[in-house]
């Protein structure tokens, strides 16, 4: 059977699906998915999943803070080429941390021909998160990223893998070029896949690529080839992305408008609501004869974080479901522990409000905003902020006039994008993702000012799962009681499944 064959078979082989968890903790960006989560969800027999996400920055940052717990370190010092990790160890960690109200050191931002040292970085922080994920028990972990995020993909996939991912999973953009990236890598080949660049003619072939023999010191390493999971909002898209991807798509997540994060936009004219949010209709609703005529596994997100909605999943043919946010407001998330409580508490005094911001994101997406005062959800807070652009994840290649590659985002400093040949109107309205989403999770960058920079919190629309699972006056829960809620079980049960998976880790 050649490599090909195996792969081909592996996915259809009979009763695959049976093999998937019913429960894949949905990949939150950035880093509150982080590896402790998904390392407790993937222990207790669900898919945890990590947030790929700027895990370079994060990781980055987290070494500056001088790695509390040690924990990147340790996941660093098991890199297959310790060469490569202690580089990065040597650029980015600070015993006992850079120190209250200490800029971070900015690492250089990703494009078409990225620094070898970010390469570098991209691969190992992959990695750490993922082999953190999977450290001390048998489950199963996966990877999220963004399509929309293209550059950092090759190195990224190539961290995750040589840690082992089990699965990724791609929302945001139409993802048929990774299925095959996938393939080379699993092989130790080089890989390259086409960028998107505005202004760019049809015949234009703007490529990443990557070579693994870069951080193997040349060595062709066979690997484990992960399932790879887009996530769709219509059936019609999962037709397309079998018959046109690079390789084998191994199963779908469908997710609906309501789910947290980016949410593809409504079908035909963006028609807006009297508080600013696309309108979806009847078009936007998933045909779930179409998907399982599809014949591959898949996962239903957005609202179904109930034992309710998982069951009726179930009944339209469904794996299960992808649930982020119970996960992301329960004790082992990566966001910021004051914000999660603060969400605790207004959606215990039924004050929880999210609203879909067509504009917020400058991915284009519409982008699901948790209304807090004080973050950059309050418009004055929101234009107080001097725009600065300083992580550049967002940013879209452009080719200029000379047939150069240019950078911008809709986000950055005003005058620069106009005279980058942006125009006025796409800036509007416009949030730093990068910044306000690092400060989710504690690690906002400090200005020259000595102010922070502010959090932008994203969850989804449905919130009543934190009333049910916190009976009794209760104000936290864990990861383990969002999985016996859904699954209709006990707290007692779903230990018993983490005990034996640590017992065979
Ligand atoms: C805080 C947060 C961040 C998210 N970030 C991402 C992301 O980076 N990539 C992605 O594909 N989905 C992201 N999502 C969507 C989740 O993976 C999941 O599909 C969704 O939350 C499911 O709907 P629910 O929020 O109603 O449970 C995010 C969701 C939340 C709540």
């Amino acid at each position: 059977m050649t490599f090909a064959d195996s792969l081909e078979s592996r996915s259809h082989e009979a009763g695959a699906s049976s093999r998937h968890p019913r429960i894949v903790q949905g990949g939150m960006g950035t880093g509150v998915s982080s590896w402790f989560l998904a390392n407790v969800v993937a222990r207790h027999g669900q898919l945890g999943v990590v947030s790929g996400t700027v895990i370079d920055g994060i990781v980055a940052r987290r070494l500056q803070d001088g790695d509390p717990g040690g924990h990147m370190r340790r996941a660093l010092a098991s890199f297959p080429f310790p060469d490569v990790a202690a580089r990065v160890v040597r650029r980015y960690y600070v015993p006992d941390g850079i120190g209250e109200g200490v800029p971070y050191r900015r690492i250089p931002t990703w494009s078409l021909h990225a620094d070898p040292a970010l390469v570098e970085l991209t691969v190992c922080a992959n990695y750490a998160e993922v082999w953190l994920a999977r450290e001390g028990h048998s489950g199963l972990v996966g990877i999220n990223y963004l399509e929309k995020i293209q550059t950092p993909h090759l190195a990224s996939l190539y961290g995750a893998m040589l840690a082992g991912v089990d699965y990724v999973i791609m929302g945001a953009g139409i993802p048929v070029q990774i299925p095959g990236v996938l393939n080379q890598l699993a092989q130790g080949l080089p890989a390259s896949m086409r960028v998107h660049v505005e202004q760019s003619e049809p015949s234009d072939d703007f490529r990443v690529t990557f070579d693994p023999c870069a951080i193997t010191g040349g060595r062709r390493l066979d690997i484990r080839r992960p399932f790879f999971v887009p996530i769709i909002s219509s059936a019609t898209l999962g037709e397309m992305l079998i018959s046109k991807s690079s390789g084998v798509v191994d199963g779908f997540v469908v997710e609906g408008p309501t789910a947290g994060g980016h949410n593809a936009p409504p079908r035909g004219k963006m028609v807006l609501n009297d508080k600013g949010e696309p309108v979806y209709g009847p078009r936007d609703r998933m045909d779930f004869d179409r998907m399982r005529s599809l014949g591959l596994p898949f996962w239903v997100a957005g609202s179904y974080g109930s034992p309710e909605k998982l069951k009726e999943a179930l009944e339209l043919g469904a794996v299960g479901v992808q649930v982020g946010t119970a996960f992301a407001l329960c004790s082992e998330s990566g966001l910021d522990e004051g914000l999660r409580q603060r969400l605790i508490e207004l959606a215990l005094e039924d004050r929880f409000e999210v609203l879909t911001d067509p504009l917020a994101s400058a991915s284009g997406f519409p982008f699901k905003v948790a209304q807090i005062e004080g973050t950059l959800s309050d418009r004055e807070v929101y234009e107080s902020r001097e725009r600065v652009c300083d992580m550049g994840y967002l940013r879209r290649p452009y080719k200029k006039p000379d047939g150069s590659i240019g950078y911008r985002c809709f986000a950055e400093p005003l005058a620069s994008y106009l005279a980058k040949g942006g125009m006025i109107e796409d800036t509007v309205g416009r949030k730093c993702l990068c910044n306000a989403l690092l400060a989710n999770i504690g690690l906002g960058q400090v200005r020259k000012d000595g102010s922070r920079e502010l959090p932008l919190v994203t969850l989804g629309d449905d919130a009543s799962f934190v009333k049910r699972i916190l009976t009794g006056g209760r104000t936290s829960y864990s990861a383990v009681e969002v999985i016996a809620y859904l699954l209709g079980q006990s707290v007692d049960e779903v230990r018993a499944v983490g005990e034996a998976s640590i017992r065979q880790g």
